[in-house]
Order: structure tokens, then C-alpha cells, then sequence
């Protein structure tokens, strides 16, 4: 198969995402960077492309400088990653599909309902694929969760419980700091600050992993330091299509908390406990029967596990496989687009403009919610 060329707007150097996609996105060799708008300062996005190997004709010093730029060649770029601040996600989306360009946006795809239901109408008919970064459902044993779940192992679930808490904006001496400024400021993060950040993430997981959506929810939003305009901690209760009860806690300000970001499943015949990390164990305790380890890489998971997986058994993967699988199963789709041929559905696993959509929704009821003091709200589909 022909390599696939790739571009991306954001992500510069020093960012804080940018570096996964680079690696996530050349690790099976399926794409070559050759485009970018890789920063708010057009020098420096310029000569950062330059460094990356990207021409000198195709180094942009903005997304619409690239937009012109790639939509005149014969060899534009098959897929654009847009990696910069949330609010700008829109417009470069927007106008990066109706121009004819796959698109993998990164979270949250848009900062309103009804931007995000206008990405996934221009993504329909223009038939070109958007896909939304939540990339912690290309672990190879977040996958083998999802077919656990799917394969009735777990018997119906009962209960989901999603956390990602983290203690890296508690410093309050640190607000200032431009990285994490824009994430509390209404302007640039739009209506939500931790939970579009951080829960949105966890939720997705949950939803992917027991395929289901959620109906209802009651939040509770604080900000424990002062002066900020968004919540830094959130607590939320929610219900799901498939009568699945779930609960979620979402932080900013849990000092001594890491990445934080962890799955629990429990159902009628079983329970699934997940940390990202530790990503390569997965505690599976059927009901009635000890606790039990599967390893990533072991010959017994589920062959959806198993496609996702790279190493060895004993040997660690992490983020930049599970940001890879993504990047692997959109190659897929879009050589399938390409060349006329069918995709192998096993490898389409990738989150679409609906899932980023169906995430926006929630994080507005919970918005919604926490502003009217924890009623339940329901998310709009
Ligand atoms: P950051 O502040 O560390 O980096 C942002 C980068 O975008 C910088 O290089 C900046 O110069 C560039 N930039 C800003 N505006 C631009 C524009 N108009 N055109 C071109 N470049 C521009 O931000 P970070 O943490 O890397 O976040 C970026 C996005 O990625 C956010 O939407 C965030 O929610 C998302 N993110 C997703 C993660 C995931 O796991 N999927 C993890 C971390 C961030």
C-alpha cells in the first residue's frame, strides 16, 4: 500500500498533544508528515514543518494559508490533524472537510451543540471522514473491554463508574502560566473547563466501552481556585440508553492524582477495572471468582485486542500505540476511500463526528446541570 501524506494545524513545538500525533501517526509507517500550520507564531510554525521534513512551499505560517496551499495540489495532504485550542476546532474542521480534506480533530470538537451537529452534517455529505481524538480507546485492553462487554461476558452492565482526575492545576501560583490559562478562560476553552478537558475523555470511554449513550445527568462544578471562570473539579451522575447507571469524577486540583484516567465496569456476571496507567493489565473479577490479570499481549484476549497490540506480552505499550490505532484503523478507511476497495471493518475503530458531537451535548447538560444547582438534565441527542 502507498504511504499516506499527513498534515497538521497546532501541535507545535513545545505543545503538549502535538509530539503524540507526530509519533502516533508515523508509527506503523501508513503516514508521512508533509504539511503543517503548526503554530500560533507563523515563524516559528514555519520552520518547525522545515524541521519535521516538511517542504519549504508546504511549512504554512497559518491553517489558511494551508487550506489554499493544499487544496490547489494534485498531492494535497489525505489526512489533517487539527491540534490547536478548543475554540478554534470549528472553523478549522469546517472548512478543512468542505474543501474535501479527512479530518481528525482533536477534543472537544466543538465548543457549541450546534456546531458540532453543522461538523456532522458537512462531514455526511461531504463524505469525507471525521474523526474525533479520543484517542484512549485505541488501548489494545480498552478494546478488549469494549468486546468483552460486547460479547456478553459481563452480562448486562449495571453500573459504569469513569474517573479522570488530575493534580496539575493546583498550583494556584501557576494560573498564569499561558498553557494553563487558556484552559480556564471562557474565550478559548468555550463552557467548560475540566470536564471538556478531562471527562469528556473518561465518558467517551465509558460510552465506547458498553456502547451506550447517555440520557440524564446531575453535575456539580467547582472551581477551587480563585479567579478561575470554569470548574477545575466535577462530580456527575448520569444514565445511559442501555439502563446502565454511571458516575464520573473529573478533576484538575487532585494533588498527587497523575493521568487519573481510569474505567471500572460493573455487570451481572462480572467486573472490568482499567487504569491508563497501568494500561497493559486489565482486572477482570467474573462474579463469584478471585480477581484475575490479562495481560496485554497474552494470546487469550480478543482478537480486537490483539490487532491493537505491538509488543510482546511483558513488554509496555501506552499512549502513543493507543493514538497509533487510531491513525491506523482512519489509514484503513481512507486507502478504502482512495482506491475504491473495501476496509477491513474490524479496523475502522476510530471516534466519529457523532460520538464528538454526543460529547458536546453531554458536557453542555452537565453545564446546564451544575447552573441549576445538580438538577438532571437531559443531553440532547
Ligand atoms: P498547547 O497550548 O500545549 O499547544 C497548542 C499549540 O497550538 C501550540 O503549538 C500553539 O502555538 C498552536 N496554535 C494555537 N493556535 C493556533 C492556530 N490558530 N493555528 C495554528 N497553531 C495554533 O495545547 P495542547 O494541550 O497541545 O492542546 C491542544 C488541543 O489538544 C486542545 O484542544 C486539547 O483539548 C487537546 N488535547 C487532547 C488530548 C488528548 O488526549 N486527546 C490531550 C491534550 C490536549
Amino acid at each position: 500500500m502507498s504511504k499516506l501524506s499527513w498534515g497538521m494545524i497546532g501541535g507545535g513545538e513545545g505543545s503538549q498533544i502535538g509530539g503524540a500525533h507526530r509519533v502516533a501517526a508515523t508509527l506503523d509507517g501508513a503516514f508521512t508528515f508533509a504539511a503543517g500550520a503548526l503554530d500560533i507564531d507563523p515563524e516559528k510554525g514555519r520552520d518547525f514543518a522545515v524541521r519535521l521534513g516538511a517542504g519549504q512551499d508546504r511549512a504554512y505560517g497559518d491553517w489558511r494559508e494551508m487550506l489554499d496551499g493544499e487544496s490547489s495540489r494534485p498531492d494535497r495532504v489525505d489526512l489533517v490533524t487539527v491540534a490547536t485550542p478548543n475554540n478554534t476546532h470549528f472553523e478549522i474542521t469546517k472548512a478543512f472537510l468542505q474543501a474535501g480534506f479527512n479530518v481528525l480533530c482533536e477534543k472537544p470538537m466543538t465548543t457549541t451543540i450546534a456546531e458540532a451537529e453543522e461538523i456532522v452534517a458537512i462531514a455526511r455529505e461531504s463524505g469525507r471522514l471525521c474523526a474525533v481524538n479520543y484517542g484512549y480507546s485505541g488501548y489494545p485492553l480498552v478494546r478488549q473491554m469494549q468486546a468483552m462487554v460486547a460479547g456478553g461476558e459481563l452480562g448486562r452492565v449495571r453500573l459504569v463508574v469513569a474517573e479522570f482526575a488530575h493534580g496539575f492545576h493546583a498550583d494556584a501560583a501557576d494560573a498564569d502560566n499561558p498553557r494553563v490559562r487558556w484552559r480556564y478562560d471562557p474565550a478559548q476553552a468555550g463552557i467548560s473547563s475540566v470536564v471538556a478537558d478531562c471527562g469528556s475523555h473518561a465518558l467517551h470511554m465509558a460510552c465506547f466501552v458498553i456502547g451506550q449513550e447517555v440520557t440524564t445527568l446531575s453535575a456539580d462544578f467547582a472551581s477551587c481556585i480563585e479567579g478561575r471562570k470554569l470548574e477545575d473539579d466535577a462530580l456527575i451522575a448520569f444514565r445511559m440508553n442501555g439502563g446502565t447507571v454511571g458516575r464520573l469524577w473529573t478533576s484538575a486540583v487532585a494533588v498527587g492524582r497523575m493521568h487519573g484516567l481510569t474505567l471500572q465496569v460493573f455487570g451481572e456476571k462480572g467486573g472490568l477495572r482499567w487504569a491508563q496507567e497501568q494500561p497493559n493489565q486489565l482486572i477482570w473479577t467474573p462474579l463469584n471468582e478471585a480477581s484475575r490479570i490479562l495481560e496485554r499481549g497474552s494470546s487469550e484476549l480478543l482478537p480486537a485486542a490483539q490487532r491493537a497490540s505491538r509488543l510482546a506480552i511483558g513488554h509496555t505499550e501506552g499512549m502513543f500505540g493507543a493514538f497509533g490505532n487510531l491513525y491506523a484503523n482512519l489509514a484503513e478507511a481512507i486507502h478504502a476511500q482512495k482506491e475504491g476497495g473495501r476496509p477491513d471493518k474490524q479496523n475502522l475503530s476510530f471516534p466519529t463526528a457523532e460520538e464528538g458531537l454526543h460529547s458536546i451535548a453531554a458536557i453542555h447538560a452537565a453545564v446546564a446541570s451544575a447552573k441549576a444547582g445538580g438538577t438532571w438534565v437531559a443531553v440532547e441527542r
